[in-house]
């Protein structure tokens, strides 16, 4: 059986993040890449633009706002993630290590700020909006993005569902509450009004997570991330694990295993 997370979600501990990096730059960045540069089209930027990624990650938001041009701050809580970014060299990427519920940059300083899969996971989700605003400048916009369930995406979503469908009476601690809240346009759209955007359009985007199932051990790993896992014992989570593996099976296009995965993108303007 997988190690225990400490915590479950682990999301607030930039330690687990910082063990993450390899692992989230070969699975997860190619996947958050396309919903990374959806939520940029939506931001009209290029080479005159400053832009801030927040919660980068390895930089899939970055990277891509970077081809354009753009000088591009990137900044996450995770020193290991944002050396990562930082081993690339770009010349207009700056890569700092800060909390994204209080930045340490100034008021107005960006065309354009964007986080994708990142301040929905922030215990103080409406902060980290806030200070998105406080750093656009009036006229400038933000892109925000985030999943369509309070299960997240790809194999997260899935194995959330599986334990919700067997075992529908276990309840282990919450999801994020950002994620929950924010997994609905209207209420995305009001909590992006909230924080001091005004405007919000709201876009639906769907992509599948390709699951390379070649590697067991790497699937197992990803099951004790699902919602509720912390409450099931040791048999329960056992057949979890069957009921996924069947699923695998029975979709499988070879060694992948596509998940469709939606996000809702928040494009908003500064007044
Ligand atoms: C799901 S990843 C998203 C990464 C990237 N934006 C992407 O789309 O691939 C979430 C990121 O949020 C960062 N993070 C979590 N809480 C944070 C906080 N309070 N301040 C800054 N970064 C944070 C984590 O270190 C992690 O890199």
């Amino acid at each position: 059986m997988p190690d225990e997370p400490a915590h479950h979600p682990p999301f607030n501990d930039p330690a687990h993040w910082d063990r993450m990096v390899a692992t989230y730059e070969a699975q997860a960045q190619p996947f958050t890449t396309h919903f990374a540069e959806a939520a940029l089209a939506t931001l009209a930027i290029g080479p005159s633009s400053k832009v801030l990624d927040v919660a980068t990650g390895t930089g899939a938001a970055a990277l891509a706002a970077a081809r354009t041009g753009a000088a591009v701050t990137a900044i996450d809580f995770s020193a290991g993630m944002v050396q990562r970014v930082r081993a690339h060299g770009l010349p207009n990427i700056d890569a700092r290590q800060m909390d994204g519920q209080a930045l340490t940059l100034p008021d107005a300083a960006f065309d354009a700020v964007l986080s994708v899969f990142g301040v929905m996971l922030f215990p103080d989700w409406r902060a980290g909006l806030r200070e998105m605003a406080r750093v656009t400048r009036p006229g400038g916009l933000a892109a925000i993005a985030v999943w369509n369930s309070a299960d997240g995406g790809a194999v997260h979503m899935l194995v959330s569902q599986i334990v919700r469908a067997l075992y529908p009476d276990s309840i282990g601690p919450p999801p994020a509450a950002g994620l929950a809240e924010l997994a609905d346009p209207e209420r995305l759209a009001a909590a992006v009004t909230a924080a001091g955007f005004a405007h919000p359009v709201i876009t639906e985007v769907t992509r599948d997570f390709e699951l390379n199932v070649a590697d067991l051990d790497g699937v197992d790993r990803l099951l004790p991330f699902a919602t509720h896992w912390s409450a099931l014992d040791l048999p329960q989570r056992e057949a979890v694990a069957r009921a996924f593996w069947d699923e695998i099976e029975r979709g499988r296009v070879g060694d992948l295993f596509p998940i469709p995965s939606t996000a809702l993108i928040a494009t908003a303007m500064r007044p």
